[in-house]
């Protein structure tokens, strides 16, 4: 599912990311550009990224 339509982002790519070595929304912000345009994404990517990290 697209989370950020802005920047064609997925739920998957925002798991991918964390697995790939992010470990803050921020990172995950600056390696797929989720969030960066409008921001209606963030609230949303936030939570995945959390979820994320902690099953890591
Ligand atoms: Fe993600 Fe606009 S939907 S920045």
């Amino acid at each position: 599912m697209y989370v950020c339509l802005c920047k064609g982002v997925s739920d998957r790519k925002i798991r991918e990311s964390v697995e790939g070595g992010a470990r803050s929304w921020r990172e995950v912000q600056q390696e797929t550009g989720c969030g960066t345009q409008c921001g209606k994404c963030a609230c949303v990517g936030k939570t995945i990224t959390r979820e994320a990290v902690k099953t890591e």
